[in-house]
């Protein structure tokens, strides 16, 4: 079974002032473009909303998640402009075995906005509390 990867975006965020929140703008425009991407495993990825990432001052947010990959997290992405960068860094995020990646690597519009970059867990805690 191939490993799920996932998406999921803030759907809270709104830029200061505005009333409007494009998260669930940019989960339809994601998919759409993820269902056009013959090259990438699209059946692979999930795009799920959540409520706040604590990216706040940077809406709108996005990151990726998978089981034994690095986790990152991505602010100001802006639906209008951003949809290739972000399916671009997919394609690489879904191909890295522990989806570890250095800046150079990804699209700059994300490299410039990079909240965060969390190492893949490579310790486990059994019921008895030893690690594993
Ligand atoms: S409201 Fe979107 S990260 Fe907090």
């Amino acid at each position: 079974m191939a490993t799920k990867h996932r998406i999921f975006i803030c759907t809270s965020c709104r830029a200061k002032g505005d009333p409007y929140r494009p998260g669930a703008d940019l989960i339809k425009k994601l998919q759409t473009a993820f269902q056009a991407e013959n090259t990438l495993g699209a059946k692979d990825f999930e795009i799920s909303s959540v409520d706040c990432m604590a990216g706040c001052d940077s809406p709108c947010t996005l990151g990726f998640q998978a089981a034994g990959k690095a986790s990152y997290l991505f602010g100001n992405i802006d639906l209008n402009t951003d949809i290739a960068a972000v399916v671009s860094f997919a394609t690489l995020y879904h191909n890295l075995p522990d989806g570890w990646c250095s800046g150079g690597l990804y699209p700059r519009k994300l490299r410039l906005n990079t909240l965060a970059r969390i190492p893949a867990m490579t310790v486990q805690h059994t019921p008895g509390g030893t690690l594993s």
